[in-house]
């Protein structure tokens, strides 16, 4: 009996380790806003929890708003649980994201979510992306909707970037991962970044390439954030060339590999959820870029849909593109 009971608690040990060991949330460290994030625009459209862990951003006539962290960091795990606005949301864009923009003008790197509003009743879409060292002409945006309602309820979104690789979780679901590869130069995000929130009025291009503009009416537009999470290797802004003594693996508590279960899961969102990849996109590059692992399945689906009804528009995605770099920096 003695024998049989502390086996079974082995076993219960083992399961509950595991369990936590893929679902991760026992491993994220979550952080203050005062200790370390600073408002970035639209102040008075900032409104946090009195215990500081909850921050709400405000959409309004007048401004939009966004914060960042203080510090800048090379390679780690950021993220945080969001709640997007509901209703009618068309025209919005509510970024959360890395990049050093303000600290590189012309050579900054970036990685990024993008969620775009949408019409009443309609479903929330969104993007992630990637530039390194100012690759703003080779865009490698991938769009996607969601298997839940994301202004019903928290979900957490993760970016984790190390040397090796950059993974885009939805709560435990890796959607995106992109090898380090060395064809690919600068293009690789390697200089330290900061991590951004940002809700703004991007009504010439966000739904349906700017058909349908920001209402008002609704306003105004939250997105609510909890659960902060900077789990990176910060560097002194002043210092920013120095490299920090801080391991990359203690700092990202794992999430830098993913499991086999994982991987079965990021198949499966990226067969029914994804619909635009610049991977399968022959007409913007014949070729596809060198990080690029074509899957046969979903090239045979983009051959039917994604890629012809996005191919004839890849005009519009630099000039969507030069909009977004100037609206994150006028916060308009
Ligand atoms: C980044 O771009 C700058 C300016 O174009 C260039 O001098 C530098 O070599 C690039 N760095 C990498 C790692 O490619």
């Amino acid at each position: 009996m003695e024998n049989y009971g502390s086996t079974k608690r082995l076993v219960l040990l083992c399961f509950s380790l595991f369990l936590m060991q893929y679902r991760g949330e026992c491993k994220v460290e979550t952080i203050e806003f005062n200790k370390g994030f600073a408002p970035l625009f639209g102040d008075g459209n900032i409104a946090r929890s009195d215990d500081d862990k909850s921050v709400h951003l405000h959409l309004n006539q007048y401004t939009g708003s966004g914060f960042k962290s203080s510090d800048l960091y090379t390679h780690g795990f950021f993220s945080a649980k969001i709640k997007l606005p509901s209703t009618y949301t068309a025209g919005i864009v509510v970024a959360f994201y890395t990049t050093n923009g303000d600290v590189f003008e012309k050579t900054h790197d970036e990685l990024d979510f993008e969620f775009l509003g949408n019409t009443k009743g309609k479903p929330w879409r969104f993007q992630t992306n990637l530039y390194g060292n100012g690759s703003t002409s080779r865009g490698r945006e991938e769009r996607y909707t969601l298997w839940f309602d994301p202004s019903k309820e928290f979900h957490r979104y993760s970016i984790l970037w190390t040397s090796n690789n950059i993974i885009f979780y939805i709560d435990d679901v890796p959607i995106r991962e992109i090898l380090h590869n060395e064809a690919m130069g600068g293009d690789y995000p390697l200089k330290p970044m900061s991590l951004y929130a940002t809700i703004w009025d991007a009504s010439d291009w966000a739904t349906s390439g700017g058909k349908y503009r920001v209402n008002y009416k609704y306003a105004p537009f939250v997105a609510e954030f909890t659960d902060l999470t900077l789990q990176g290797c910060s560097v002194d802004p002043l210092e920013e060339f120095t490299t920090p003594s801080c391991n990359e693996d203690d700092v990202t508590s794992g999430f830098g590999t993913v499991t086999p279960k994982q991987r079965m899961a990021m198949s499966k969102f990226r067969q029914r959820y994804m619909y635009y990849s610049y991977c399968y996109d022959t007409l913007r590059y014949p070729v596809a870029l060198p990080e690029c692992v074509i899957d046969p399945l979903l090239r045979e689906q983009f051959k039917d849909t994604g890629r012809l009804k996005f191919g004839g528009k890849r005009r519009s995605y630099s000039q969507r593109r030069s909009k977004i770099a100037r609206g994150r920096r006028y916060g308009n």
